[in-house]
């Protein structure tokens, strides 16, 4: 049948690619609106998501996953590890982000749950719960998106990609780029032959573009050689896969990206953008109202992509207290304790329990978050929350939002559907 439609097309002198007659992803992207939830911080530690696990090592020098390995004993290491992957997310997560109405989980996984380099102090063992996130993702009807969070050398040098640095060195050095691309032809083999549960894999989360045309360089030739692998997992003469390659802007504004990996040459890319307002400090310093505002002006830059556009992070907390929120041992810029910042206000009844929130605040969560969800579907193809749970940072949390009613029960079931106007 391709074959004849092809001949048909081509007698009809249309120049559409056999693929793109074919391809039909397991999510009907750009017509259904992506709701959902990142699982941050569980096959990728964070310290912020669960301070306690790096609290209870007693060593400040451990604060990413590579300084988890490195700086005590592994036995004990690789038992907290499988403690954690065994209990910080189970199957009841999946059937509880099914019930709210949530289509999507982006799973952060790092490369060295594939492979770990000489001298690389990583554990591994994360596989066995990627396998069965992809069960629990099936039995519950969820779309699961695999998000390399962490390459070699690291891509941003936040202590998400696993290695806390400076800055980045994944791009700076060809082994860590083939690497990278390995571990990527890896997960393609693995994942794309379930396109109903996996229909889209994020090949690199984060690459940090701000740091210049090295990282932004390497970035595009990445996306450029993860596109084969994700879509040509079993080679360019084997018929594409109906996987979506899900790319990060690198911090990148939409012109930056104006007509890359568009159609017709390729088909089923994504661009996927990050929008947090509590990273600088004029963005902590803003009042609840230029929030919402914020958020409501993204609009207009959502709608200037030319790729599907899914805000795959983002969140309601409008300051950075979360404990460990910009690195472990590293303060906050909205009481002044991160250094060189001016104090905005008091950390306290910010973050942490959602019982410490006073109503306002709870009143305010609920309109930031529904500022934003409405923005992200008008203008973008869908959103995913940063994050599903957190151990001490409720602000950040779907699942106290939901349970202290900042978040509705049905995301398609808004309280304030007018806050945009
Ligand atoms: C490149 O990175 C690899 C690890 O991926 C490391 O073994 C090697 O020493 C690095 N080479 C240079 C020149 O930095
Ligand atoms: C990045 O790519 C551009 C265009 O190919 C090239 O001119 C430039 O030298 C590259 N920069 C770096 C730092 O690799």
């Amino acid at each position: 049948m391709p074959f004849l439609r092809h001949v048909a097309f081509a007698l009809l002198g249309l120049s559409l690619a056999p693929s793109a007659l074919s391809f039909s992803p397991g999510f009907p992207y750009g017509s259904q609106k992506v709701r959902g939830v990142n699982l941050g911080g569980w096959l990728v530690l964070e310290p912020w998501i669960t301070p306690s696990l790096f609290d209870n090592t007693g060593n400040s020098a451990i604060v990413d996953e590579w300084t988890f390995g490195q700086h005590q004993n592994r036995v004990v290491a690789e038992a907290t590890l499988q403690t954690h992957w065994n209990t910080w997310i189970t199957e009841s997560d999946f059937a509880n982000i099914a019930a709210a109405g949530l289509n999507h989980v982006r799973l952060p996984i790092g490369y060295w749950a594939f492979e770990v380099g000489p001298g690389e102090p990583y554990i591994q063992g994360q596989l066995p719960y990627l396998q069965k996130a992809v069960t629990w993702a099936g039995n519950h009807g969820l779309k699961l998106i695999i998000d390399l969070h962490g390459a070699p050398g690291s891509q941003n040098g936040f202590d998400n990609s696993g290695q806390r640095m400076s800055f980045p060195h994944w791009q700076s050095n060809q082994t860590n780029i083939d690497r990278t691309n390995a571990v990527m032809k890896t997960i393609a083999t693995m994942f794309t032959s379930n396109p109903n549960v996996i229909p889209i894999i994020a090949p690199l989360n984060e690459p940090a573009g701000f740091d210049g045309a090295a990282v932004l360089n390497a970035t595009r030739d990445y996306w450029g050689s993860s596109y084969q692998s994700i879509r040509y997992p079993h080679g360019q003469s084997q018929s594409p896969s109906n996987i979506v390659e899900l790319i990060h802007d690198a911090f990148q504004p939409p012109s930056y990206w104006k007509g890359f990996e568009v159609a017709p040459n390729f088909q089923g890319v994504a661009m996927d953008t990050h929008i947090y307002q509590v990273f600088s400090d004029s963005e902590v310093a803003m009042s609840y109202q230029q929030h919402i505002k914020t958020a409501c002006q993204t609009q207009s830059t959502l709608s200037s992509y030319d790729l599907w556009i899914i805000v795959g992070e983002w969140a309601s907390a409008p300051t950075d207290c979360a404990k460990y929120l910009n690195g472990r041992g590293v303060g906050a810029r909205y009481d002044g304790s991160y250094s060189g910042s001016t104090k905005v206000g008091s950390c306290s009844g910010m973050t942490g329990s959602a019982s410490s929130f006073s109503s306002s605040y709870k009143t305010f969560l609920g309109q930031f978050w529904e500022a934003q969800v409405i923005s992200y579907e008008k203008s973008g193809d869908g959103w995913i929350q940063w994050t599903w749970k957190a151990e001490n940072a409720d602000d950040w949390s779907y699942e106290a939002g939901l349970a202290n009613g900042w978040i509705p029960k049905d995301p398609t079931k808004l309280q304030y559907p007018n806050i945009c106007n």
